[in-house]
């Protein structure tokens, strides 16, 4: 029997070197040292030895059984290192490298300009006041001197709701009275700007959501060259290198009298371009001084109190000052435009 252990063991030994990897490494485990792997085999002959040969028979079974089990573990050892190391080497990152940038975002351009006309007017002394975007028809309309089935409603094309007397207001100046209400009987110096919407067929020039910035000041002894002050120098920081400007008559029912501000098509220079329509002049707002009926509804005696007023589109001021040639690229939350800006 010690014969056949022997030659088992260098058997074993050899195969044992030849083992590349864990699972074959488990089936040289049970071929040799399992309950019925080859030792296992020999050591059933132990009961046809004579019985004195026996405990030399089973000693030496016994030592060959420990060295085997120590051998299998350091293979088993060397292995479980070699595949530790493979696979460190095959998931190896270079923490040197460059990280990626994460992607940032920035401010929609008319944000910015909404924010810039806002750091303007703050210099000029008007606080930012915003009123809600839908509005009653009483303040959208009635209060700033337009009545019901008055044609001047035709300015403006209206999202009526289900709600009796509740529109979206189609522009910011109903908050002229919410906050002339709400100061009575403070001097106001403010603008309000804010998202207005219109009952409009979309297209380059018409888009049924816009930003509007109003402006608003009430006082004792307020003058349309107040105004027309406060206009000139919000434009020419607006529009950089702005050389002329003019104050053309208009009509508005809450001003009276009532104009538009047209600048020198910065495009073009006044040469005359295709966003100014040849003409060499780009109107930028309307404004006036406040109408009387329109002080009285927020609480202010006409006779005491004067008042002017302006509003501007903010995509209208932004696709001249970048020429831009058509509104919906604004709300069409395309980055390709997007990501020009800012
Ligand atoms: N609310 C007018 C509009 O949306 C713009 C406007 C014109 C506002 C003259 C004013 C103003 O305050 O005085 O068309």
């Amino acid at each position: 029997m010690q014969e056949q252990l022997k030659s088992m063991e260098a058997e074993a030994l050899a195969r044992l070197a030849e083992v590349q990897d864990l699972t074959a490494l488990e089936e040289w485990r049970t071929g040799y040292l399992g309950r019925k792997g080859r030792l296992a085999q020999i050591l059933r002959g132990l009961g046809q030895l004579p019985p004195e040969a026996r405990p030399a028979a089973g000693q030496a079974a016994n030592e060959v059984k420990r060295r085997l089990e120590a051998a299998f573990e350091a293979r088993r050892g060397a292995l479980e290192e070699a595949a530790t190391a493979a696979a460190f080497r095959a998931e190896q990152v270079d923490v040197t490298l460059p990280g990626r940038p994460p992607a940032l975002g920035r401010l929609h351009l008319s944000t910015q300009t909404l924010r810039e006309t806002s750091a303007i007017f703050a210099h000029m002394g008007f606080e930012a006041y915003e009123t809600p975007e839908v509005e009653t028809d009483e303040l959208n309309f009635q209060a700033l001197n337009i009545p019901p089935h008055h044609p001047a409603r035709d300015m403006w094309s209206t999202f009526y709701t289900d709600r009796e007397g509740v529109v979206l207001r189609t522009h910011t100046s109903p908050g002229q009275v919410r906050l002339m209400r709400e100061r009575y009987p403070a001097e106001i110096r403010a603008i309000l700007p804010g998202k207005v919407y219109r009952y409009e067929q979309v297209s380059a020039r018409y888009e049924f959501q816009l930003h509007q910035v109003e402006g608003l000041a009430v006082g004792r002894n307020i003058h349309m060259s107040d105004l027309k002050g406060v206009l000139v120098a919000f434009a020419q920081q607006m529009f950089q290198g702005m050389r002329r400007w003019r104050f053309r008559g208009s009509y508005f029912p809450f001003t009276e009298p009532s104009f538009e501000m047209d600048i020198e098509c910065v495009l073009c220079g006044g040469g005359g371009c295709r966003v100014c329509k040849y003409s060499g002049w780009v109107e930028i707002l309307g404004a006036g001084m406040v109408h009387p009926v329109v002080l009285q509804n927020g609480g202010y005696d006409p006779a005491a109190y004067s008042g002017f007023a302006f509003g501007m589109g903010t995509e209208r001021i932004t696709m001249l000052k970048y020429g831009i040639d058509d509104i919906r690229y604004f709300f069409s939350n395309n980055p390709r435009f997007l990501e020009q800006f800012g």
